[in-house]
């Protein structure tokens, strides 16, 4: 089958490089793609924003699949001009993707289908901020309604810091500190079937010791050797499904994948956030794992057909991954220096180690990357236990020069040093 994916992301590249395994996929193409991307799919400019752009690149390259891998595509539309064009699309509707487009949206339908998550107050007004940030109390935690690119909440013990951020916002979620580690659990979904996926964990501060700002994600690793082996099963009957039943009964059904950010806290699971898309960085170790070739996976969800579908299969393995991020990431972030070394970890780590492109992008020279974006790439590792693919991904950073560039040092490390923590 031929597939198209939207998107230029490590995440876009890990979903690229399964889908470039699979014996069923006869051609890949990839818009907009990345110089890492170009090495295993035909990439094509499109206006990724643009839905009947998109669609009309899927019909001219005879798309069997189309995968949307960013947010901002599916909010605005991109996989219903699909699907209007008489193409399976990987990723929900416009109006069920504002389970990750509206903060106040996702709680609406978590309260709806008793889905356990933060107590929170939505606000307008000055006075309502101030009400909630009172009944609440530090730390504080505001989040902007919309789409933010990671960059909408704020979590602080600084009321004059969190109030400024509510007002700045408009509409705000203001809500009930979590704590507890995260997890993040993807599922696969045709509206009705929901099949979970391996649960993964992310870093999402910039700095070692979760110290600095927050990020799109610096590193993450599966399995969580500390997690409760029942946690999948568990956020499968109290969050996935109520959640999928909840958007059919309300005649809008959530397809594609469907991202549960999680806070295990003293008293249970709590739903920290939903996304509408494969996270990134997790994808690039979820899918390190998986066996099952991917392409009948996504378009038996596009079709609605999961519930035919055999049991995934995966592998044994443990994976990291660590970005690259550039010079001043994530304030403003520094583009365009050259990466050397590259070709380094494919001939020494291959296969086990292996780079997957985020911002970057070929120089005219027509051989030199060069850094185009601030999280530049993900080194991805497996390894019989996380002990021993963080210690190749960690020698795969090694090899890879990028001037100023930074990452963090300590993925995955609690959890492969003790993994009963
Ligand atoms: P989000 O964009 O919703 O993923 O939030 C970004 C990060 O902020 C999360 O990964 C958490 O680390 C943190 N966060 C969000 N909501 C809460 C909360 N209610 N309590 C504690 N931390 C939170
Ligand atoms: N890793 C966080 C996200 O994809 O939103």
């Amino acid at each position: 089958m031929k597939v198209l994916v939207i998107g230029g992301g490590a995440r876009e590249h890990a979903l690229c490089r399964s889908l470039s395994l699979d014996p069923d996929v006869t051609a890949l193409h990839c818009a907009p793609g990345n110089a890492g991307i170009a090495e295993v799919a035909q990439l094509h400019r499109v206006d990724a924003l643009d839905g009947a752009a998109v669609a009309r690149l899927a019909t001219e390259l005879e798309a069997r699949l189309v995968v949307v891998g960013p947010e901002a595509p599916l909010v605005a539309g991109v996989a219903d001009a699909v699907r209007d064009a008489g193409i399976a699309c990987f990723g929900p509707s416009a109006e069920a993707a504002r389970l990750e487009g509206s903060k106040a949206f996702a709680k609406d339908v978590m309260a709806a289908a008793s889905v356990p998550t933060g107590r929170s107050y939505v606000c307008t007004t000055p006075e309502e901020i101030d009400k909630a940030l009172d009944a609440f109390g530090a730390p504080f935690v505001v989040k902007d309604d919309g789409l933010a690119a990671g960059k909408g909440v704020v979590v602080t013990d600084d009321l004059a810091a969190a109030r400024a951020h509510a007002l700045a916002c408009g509409r705000v979620v203001i809500e009930e500190f979590l704590d507890g580690p995260e997890v993040s659990l993807f599922a696969i979904t045709d509206g009705r079937t929901v099949l979970p996926l391996r649960p993964a964990q992310d870093f999402k501060r910039a700095l070692d010791g979760d110290e600095g700002p927050n990020t799109g994600g610096m590193g993450a690793y599966s399995p969580l050797p500390w997690a409760d082996p029942k946690l999948v099963d568990e956020v499968l009957d109290t969050v996935l499904q109520p959640t999928v039943d909840e958007l059919r009964r309300r005649g809008t059904p959530f397809s594609g994948l469907l991202y549960a950010g999680l806070a295990i806290t003293g008293r249970g699971v709590r739903v920290i956030e939903f996304n509408a898309r494969f996270g990134d960085p997790e994808t690039q170790v979820v899918l390190a794992r998986l066996r099952t070739p991917l392409a009948g996976v996504l378009l038996a969800a596009a079709e609605g057909r999961l519930a035919d579908l055999p049991e995934l299969v995966w592998r044994d393995d443990a994976a990291v991954t660590v970005v690259v991020a550039s010079h001043n990431y994530p304030d403003t972030p520094r583009t365009g220096d050259p990466i050397e070394g590259l070709a380094d970890v494919v001939a020494q780590d291959a296969p086990d180690a292996y780079v997957l492109h985020a911002g970057t992008r070929l120089a005219d020279d027509g051989g030199t990357v060069l850094s185009a974006g601030g999280r530049v790439l993900s080194v991805t590792a497996t390894g019989k236990d996380l002990a021993q693919a963080r210690e190749r991904a960690y020698a795969a950073v090694g090899r890879i020069r990028l001037d100023g560039s930074q990452h963090r040092t300590d993925i995955a490390r609690r959890a492969a040093e003790a993994p009963e923590a």
